[in-house]
């Protein structure tokens, strides 16, 4: 399909889906999160396609919701088209793992679809925070609740509460970011990691995807289970064999999602 928003690029089994409004700091109108969920799905059912990059420019990822856009909304308008409501399920739909490439600001909007993806990687120059309050609103793509699994209460009410930024260092030691990188390195990096996943096998990294997900959802005990039991799941597939032949063997292993 073709995009107006957004950029997609496809190499050495990567999606790089690159966010484009520059003029208005990638911020995120209805059809930029259509399009994003759109080219997500596509890549999720593209054979060749096996990791996900998401990122925006070197000055943002993406500054929030579209304000233009919203300023004139009513209560009836947003509520009867559920504004932004099938996006959550649509990112949270994905199989293929996610990665978020972060350079500076990721604001509301921003904040929150890069804490959609699987994990975030940081330029020492990415800026996070929720300041929907000093709209008038509060955040409504999980702000409030991610952020908070995330950084734990405290953190996330400060940010929630000021509209105040972190920094990628405190991201980083908050745990919202696996890594931070200098701004130059970051797309080397990103794609990096991704090609990286790329060689695993498909079929572990979907499995490892779902069950670290499913630490969101299920209490210690039930999570414990869904884990041992995709686990014993892996010993059915051809990759399984292949992986620790390999190990013994002193070579490389070669999946074919088996
Ligand atoms: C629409 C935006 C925008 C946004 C920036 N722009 N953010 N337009 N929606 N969220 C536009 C500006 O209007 C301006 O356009 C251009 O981008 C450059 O922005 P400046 O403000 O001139 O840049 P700068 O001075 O460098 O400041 C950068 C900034 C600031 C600190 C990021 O732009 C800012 O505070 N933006 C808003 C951040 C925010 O409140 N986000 C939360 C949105 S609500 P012109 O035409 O004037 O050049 C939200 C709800 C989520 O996200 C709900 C679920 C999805």
């Amino acid at each position: 399909m073709a995009f107006e928003t957004i950029i997609v690029e496809i190499e050495d089994h990567v999606a790089l889906i690159k966010l484009d409004r520059p003029d208005a700091l990638n911020a995120l109108n209805t059809q930029l999160l259509g399009e994003v969920c759109t080219a997500l799905e596509e890549a999720d059912g593209n054979d060749k396609v096996r990791c996900i990059v998401i990122t925006g420019s070197d000055k943002a990822f993406a500054a929030g919701a579209d304000i233009k856009q919203m300023s004139e909304m009513s209560f009836v308008d947003v509520y009867s088209q559920n504004l932004f409501g099938d996006v959550n399920d649509r990112i949270c739909a994905i199989r293929k793992p996610i990665i978020a490439a972060v350079g500076g600001y990721a604001l509301g909007g921003g904040c929150e679809l890069a804490m959609l993806c699987d994990f975030i990687i940081a330029a020492d120059t990415a800026k996070f925070g929720q300041p929907e309050i000093n709209l008038g609103v509060i955040a409504g793509l999980g702000g409030s609740q991610r952020l908070t699994r995330f950084v734990g209460k405290s953190k996330s009410m400060d940010m929630n509460l000021t509209g105040r930024f972190m920094d990628a260092e405190e991201a980083e030691r908050a745990g919202l970011v696996s890594r931070v990188v200098p701004a130059k390195k970051l797309m080397e990096e990103a794609i990096g990691v991704a090609q990286k996943i790329a060689e695993k096998s498909q079929l572990s990294a979907m499995a490892a995807k779902e069950a670290v997900n499913r630490s969101y959802e299920l209490p210690l005990s039930e999570g414990m289970l869904f884990e041992r039991r995709v686990f014993h799941s892996m010993f059915a597939t051809d990759d399984q064999k292949e992986g620790m032949a390999a190990f013994l063997e002193k070579r490389a292993a070669q999946f074919r999602d088996k």
